[in-house]
């Protein structure tokens, strides 16, 4: 019998998600893979929990009741003095902050599984010590939810790299929430604004819409997967199309973008008119190998084509690769969403234990 000791960063959408899964499938996975799973630490930007007994369907309420102000340095402490072993540190947080940890982490003995994309999307010096770190100290890291939320799309092209396969080209719908957007507004005459409050009202926009439209998370997305074929770039390189107009960016509040959000509807009205019957817009990330670029735009696509008849918030990639010649591998499904997010994390955890010790 093998115990994991988590500690897990990050209660929100995805973490919160994790915990329920985990108490749905505990029992299932020990007796098919005598695997123990044990939340010891659950965390959120302000307080800790130290689950001294067995959590159980009362965390939310025990989490607010009992949780603490903590440092980092305390909750290893905590590990070390209760001599926790096989430690994974989850991180569910979208924290640029807080992966300034990981190598800290590491040190102190813990595996780490991240649905945070920012660890491989920072400089290629971090990611490189990064990596160096882990080796130096025998850890595993896992982020297979990075790219495609559940979709196996890293471990894909991490498998096709390993076994010398030369990719060619990787093209795909990489953001839920814009496949969702550009489905909708494509297929109907409403506006552009309306669709955007119906995909933020059904939970699959970021809170600020702006993180999705401006590109950012497909560039890094794109990034990710391209230095898993040790393509060298940084995401300053990733040529974006950003679909927020200047004046509503990043810069200026979230609210100041809710009231004038509407000054968006005539452009991508004129982008929809210019269509043929049989197109659609699609908003995608492309990654060409030969060329080294790496681009995210808004296209046009033939309505029947693969990405032109995808439906609702799915995601679809096409790799390319020299053996597979023009008929790409394709991977398709949902590409976002709290819980098959936290299905891939299980899926990272269980990974990791394979190779831990039986305690
Ligand atoms: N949802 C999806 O479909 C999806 C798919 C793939 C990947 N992801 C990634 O999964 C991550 C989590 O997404 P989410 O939707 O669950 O986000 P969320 O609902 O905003 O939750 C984020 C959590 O992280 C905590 N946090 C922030 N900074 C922290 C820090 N320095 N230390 C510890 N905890 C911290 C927050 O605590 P407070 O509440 O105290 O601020 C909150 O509990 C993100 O990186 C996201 O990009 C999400």
């Amino acid at each position: 019998m093998k115990t994991i000791n988590i500690v897990l960063f990050g209660v929100g959408n995805v973490g919160s998600s994790l915990i329920n899964q985990i108490l749905e499938s505990r029992s299932k996975i020990f007796n098919s893979s005598q695997i123990d799973i044990k939340l010891a630490v659950i965390v959120n930007s302000k307080i800790a929990f130290y689950n001294k007994d067995d959590i159980n369907n009362s965390w939310e309420a025990d989490f607010k009741s009992y949780g603490y102000p903590y440092k980092l340095s305390q909750i290893i402490n905590h590990v070390k003095k209760e001599k926790l072993t096989n430690l994974i540190a989850v991180d569910a947080t979208a924290s640029e902050k807080f992966v300034k940890n990981y190598k800290e982490l590491i040190r102190n003995g813990f595996n780490i599984v991240a649905a945070n994309k920012t660890a491989n999307s920072l400089s290629d010096k971090f990611y490189k010590d990064l990596r160096l770190e882990l080796k130096k100290h025998d850890k595993q890291f896992l982020y297979e939810t990075n790219v495609g939320a559940g979709l196996p799309v890293i471990k894909t092209v991490q498998d096709l790299h390993l076994a010398g396969e030369e990719i060619t080209k990787i093209r795909g719908i990489f953001s839920g929430s814009l496949s969702y957007i550009f489905n909708s507004f494509s297929s109907n005459n409403r506006t552009f604004s309306e669709v955007l409050d119906e995909a933020r009202n059904k939970g699959l926009t970021e809170p600020d819409p702006r993180i999705d439209l401006s590109g950012k998370d497909v560039g890094r997305k794109l990034l990710i997967l391209a230095r898993e074929i040790n393509i060298i770039k940084e995401l300053t390189e990733v040529k974006i199309e950003n679909l927020v107009p200047n004046h509503l960016n990043g810069k200026s509040s979230i609210s100041h973008f809710n009231e004038n959000q509407q000054e968006l509807n005539l452009n991508f009205e004129e982008r929809r008119s210019n269509l043929k019957a049989d197109e659609v817009l699609r908003h995608i990330g492309e990654l060409g190998v030969a060329s080294g670029q790496l681009e995210v735009k808004l296209v046009t696509e033939k309505r029947n084509s693969p990405f032109g008849s995808l439906q609702e918030a799915d995601a679809s990639f096409e790799i390319y690769t020299k053996n597979y010649g023009n008929r790409p591998i394709v991977i398709q499904g949902a590409g976002a969403g709290a819980r098959v997010t936290s299905r891939g994390v299980l899926s990272d955890l269980l990974k990791i234990s394979e190779k831990l010790e039986c305690i």
